[in-house]
């Protein structure tokens, strides 16, 4: 195999070696993009992400005294804080202090340390740079202290960094992506037993491609944490007649309609949203197997109804990416990708017709919006790993 290459790898080396006159350990931890199976993490559903060619480089190394020293190159920024007053900071320094903050909660001896970051995984765009941050300090801890942790262990601890120091109550999809990424595979994940499987991602002419409508709205973390509760207020309304149900993983329509329905009608489509879209990820994940792109392009589109009309969590602009693709016979599929409120679309497009929509849509999304549509070929990657 190949190893990944970047500039950006000399670039933290670089960075590094003059600011510390020390020699790295280097980790890569990519984003991530997600097939089908959106809002259903922390629902203990499916989903099917996976790792791409964008990624997070930290350059890590010891130092004799007790002290953090972070450096950001994006950013021109550097940070000083001692072991033992981490706290969460409204900035890029959050993500790697609330990892440090979960290492010592568990009883991890770390000593001080120099790091160096950098990456090209775009801000806000829906592609989990944070969480490709927060693996790969994981990652980079764990190899520099010799800690003896297993990927899934940082995982959850990267999760644990999100919901204590960034305050969003996210699932486990965006790590788990980001550190079991393989090479031209999605993971279809098991979110409640974290049993996965490796699918070969066969698009036979086709790639993904991702339309950054470069918005992100400050509804963002609190919409998602607010989705969250309404999930577990429909599951508590099902519970006090099926005892046995503990997510919406559990829960029919049947069920649906009896005992949420009649409570809210809110709530009821919200659930409803989470109950079908299990469903269309288990029969897209089908479709994958028997090379029926069309088949799971076409529940791609589904899946983009869903978030917008009941799920509510999609945008003006990207209902307006979706809605512009949608008649095109050289898209087989697109939907808003991740979180919501902003970010990307996920969209399957014939390989020769990509370098035309894109040209049309780039003009036609500044006409209609006044803002700049970025593209991305979505390359799979391998997840979190050394390099140095
Ligand atoms: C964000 C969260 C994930 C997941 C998605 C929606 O990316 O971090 O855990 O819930 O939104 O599928």
């Amino acid at each position: 195999m190949t190893p990944v290459q970047s500039p950006l790898i000399d670039k933290v080396l670089n960075t590094f070696q003059t600011l510390y006159k020390e020699e790295p350990i280097i980790v890569r931890s990519p984003g991530r993009v997600n097939i089908i199976g959106e809002h259903l993490d922390y629902n203990d559903g499916f989903v099917l992400p996976a790792a791409i060619d964008k990624a997070i480089y930290v350059g890590i190394s010891k130092r004799n005294d007790e002290v953090i020293h972070l450096h950001s190159v994006d950013y021109n920024e550097n940070f000083t804080v001692s072991l033992n007053e981490v706290r969460p900071t409204k900035t890029w320094t959050t993500y790697i202090l609330g990892v440090v903050d979960q290492l010592i909660k568990k009883g991890y001896k770390i000593g001080g340390f120099n790091l160096v970051l950098d990456g090209d995984v775009p801000v806000g765009a829906g592609l989990s740079s944070s969480a490709a941050v927060e693996c790969a300090t994981a990652f980079a801890l764990n190899e520099l202290f010799s800690l003896g942790m297993e990927k899934i262990e940082m995982v959850k601890m990267a999760q644990k960094a999100e919901h204590a120091f960034a305050g969003v109550m996210v699932g486990i999809m965006d790590m788990f992506a980001s550190m079991f990424g393989k090479k031209d595979h999605v993971i279809k994940l098991d979110c409640r037993s974290l049993e996965y499987e490796y699918k070969p991602l066969k698009l036979e002419g086709y790639k993904v491609v991702l339309f950054n409508t470069n918005v992100k709205h400050s509804l963002s973390s609190s919409e998602y944490n607010t989705r969250r509760k309404q999930c577990e207020q429909g599951v508590a309304w099902v519970k006090e007649h099926h005892p046995e149900v503990t997510a919406l993983r559990d829960v029919n329509m049947d069920m649906l309609n009896k005992y949420v329905l009649t409570k809210d009608e809110i709530i009821y489509k919200r659930c409803k949203y989470v109950v079908e879209e299990i469903d269309r990820l288990l029969t897209g994940c089908n479709d994958l197997d028997r090379g029926d792109i069309k088949g799971l392009g076409q529940k791609m589109f589904r899946t983009h109804e869903g978030l917008s009309k009941e799920y509510e969590v999609s945008c003006v602009e990207l209902d307006f990416l979706v809605e512009s693709v949608k008649n095109n016979e050289f898209v087989l599929g697109a939907r808003m990708m991740g979180g919501g409120f902003g970010g990307c679309t996920i969209n399957i497009i014939k390989e020769e017709a990509i370098k035309d929509l894109q040209e049309k849509l780039s003009k036609d999304y500044t006409k209609a919006t006044g803002l700049e549509l970025t593209t991305y070929i979505a390359q799979i990657e391998s997840g979190t790993e050394r390099i140095r």
